[in-house]
């Protein structure tokens, strides 16, 4: 594991933004995993600007994204689908059918046809993470055991609470999503996550600094032989 300090959100979303840049000149057909949320944003603002200066080409490039609300339709305004267009493939050279976001209204037979769609791809070159505030990676909530495929998960109150800002209030907010599974992430060639802010300093010492274990679902990555942490003094404030 690598960790990369910067100063703060700014700088840690150009670090990231320059190593996904990286990937898509060294392979332009590379398979990007992507994430949702505040954390990737920024990165995602870079990339947008680096396409439309001409620097970076997404004509070739394939995405998955990591995880999706059940029940909402790709149009619903706070899914992740919905999210991935505003924020950055409508904005890129992206073929929008080489992009792809588990479907939040197909029912189960999603997480099949989903780790059969990665299967397809060849893996994922490199997967982008965010972190959540319990250790959470894409939606693998703090469990007894590490999930291994896409999968239907119910929700931790802690994560509903932080992601209602999102939302008018805390009911909409739904109460079950599906995500790639623990082995999809840990597949991936390469693995970069983005954390920024002292809400993600305990997450940050618990995952890396600490035992192994399905409680804190980001520390299997310690694991991993190509993954870098890209954080901000203030995620690192802990550690
Ligand atoms: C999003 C995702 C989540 C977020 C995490 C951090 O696709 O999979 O794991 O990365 O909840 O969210 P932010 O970045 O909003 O703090």
């Amino acid at each position: 594991m690598r960790i990369l300090r910067t100063k703060d959100y700014d700088a840690m979303s150009a670090a990231a933004a320059r190593l996904i840049a990286a990937q898509i000149t060294l392979k332009p057909n590379c398979v990007l995993g992507l994430a949702t949320g505040s954390s990737p944003v920024g990165a995602y603002q870079n990339l947008i600007a680096w396409n439309k200066a001409g620097e970076l080409d997404f004509s070739a490039v394939r995405s998955v994204n990591l995880d999706e609300y059940a029940g909402l339709n790709p149009d619903h305004d706070q899914s992740y689908a919905y999210f991935m267009r505003h924020n950055l493939f409508d904005h890129v050279n992206i073929d929008l059918a080489n992009t792809n976001v588990p479907s939040g209204v197909s029912g189960d037979e999603e997480c099949q046809r989903y780790d059969q769609l990665i299967q397809d791809f060849g893996g994922i070159d490199l997967q982008l993470l965010g972190l959540g505030v319990n250790g959470h990676i894409g939606f693998n909530e703090p469990d007894d055991h590490f999930s291994l495929g896409t999968h239907k998960v119910t929700l931790t109150e802690s994560t509903r609470q932080a992601n209602k800002r999102f939302f008018a209030s805390l009911d909409e907010v739904p109460t079950h999503a599906y995500t790639m599974g623990v082995r999809d992430i840990l597949q991936a060639r390469r693995v970069v996550m983005v954390a920024s802010g002292t809400n993600k300093a305990q997450a940050i010492k618990d995952a890396f600094f600490g035992p192994v274990t399905p409680q804190v679902p980001a520390s299997i990555l310690q694991y991993h032989k190509d993954f870098i942490l890209v954080a901000d003094e203030e995620a690192l404030s802990l550690v």
